[in-house]
């Protein structure tokens, strides 16, 4: 049976690059892992108050995460670290205490940025946070992944090849990581 994999895209933008590139990796994925896109940007501020009545948001995230076989986080990097979306679906999903959704689940970070570094800075920070809520991190392969229109077709496929072979060794990578550690 194909593994899933939760997709949490860390832009909350109509036209986000790291949207586009997570899904043109999930049609690259196709026949070998399964992605579920989980929504994030209708889950309120954190606030440990909410509990009292927790949102369905919240529930739906908490529910989508521990269904899934692996995580995949594709975050852009704001002002060198990850997002501050990022961050409220991952601490919404480390609670109630004693129940969180996120450990012992195998996760990869990949991003992207119009930039040179491509996201690397704020990859490197999100690995760090993603350490504490007890995510099982593949290290390998890391994609710091320059975004540029044309690597991809009008549909959003991945259009040149050595980009190509590139990201389908990340896909076949962390198929079999997820695999081992699930
Ligand atoms: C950015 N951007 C950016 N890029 C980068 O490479 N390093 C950085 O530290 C930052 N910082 C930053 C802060 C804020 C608040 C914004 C809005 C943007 C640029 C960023 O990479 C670019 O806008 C991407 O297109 C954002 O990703 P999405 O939304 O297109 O997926």
């Amino acid at each position: 049976l194909m593994k899933s994999v939760a997709v949490l895209v860390g832009s909350l933008s109509k036209q986000s690059l790291n949207r586009k590139f997570a899904e043109s990796l999930g049609k690259l994925a196709n026949g070998r892992l399964d992605f579920h896109f989980v929504e994030i940007g209708d889950l309120p501020l954190y606030n440990d108050d909410l509990w009292d009545n927790p949102p369905e948001a919240v529930l739906r995230l908490k529910r989508e995460i521990e269904a899934a076989d692996g995580l995949l986080f594709v975050t852009p990097e704001f002002n060198r670290s990850f997002t501050p979306a990022i961050k409220n679906a991952i601490d919404w999903g480390s609670r109630p205490w004693g129940k969180s959704s996120w450990a012992g689940k195998p996760g990869a970070v990949i991003g992207t940025s119009p930039g040179a570094i491509g996201a690397a800075v704020g990859q490197q920070a999100l690995k760090g946070l993603l350490g504490v809520v007890d995510v099982v991190l593949m290290g390998q392969p890391e994609v710091f992944f320059q975004y540029k229109p044309e690597l991809f077709d009008d549909s959003g496929a991945v259009a040149n090849e050595d980009t190509k072979a590139f990201l389908n060794g990340f896909i076949d990578k962390f198929a079999g990581f997820i695999e081992r550690v699930g």
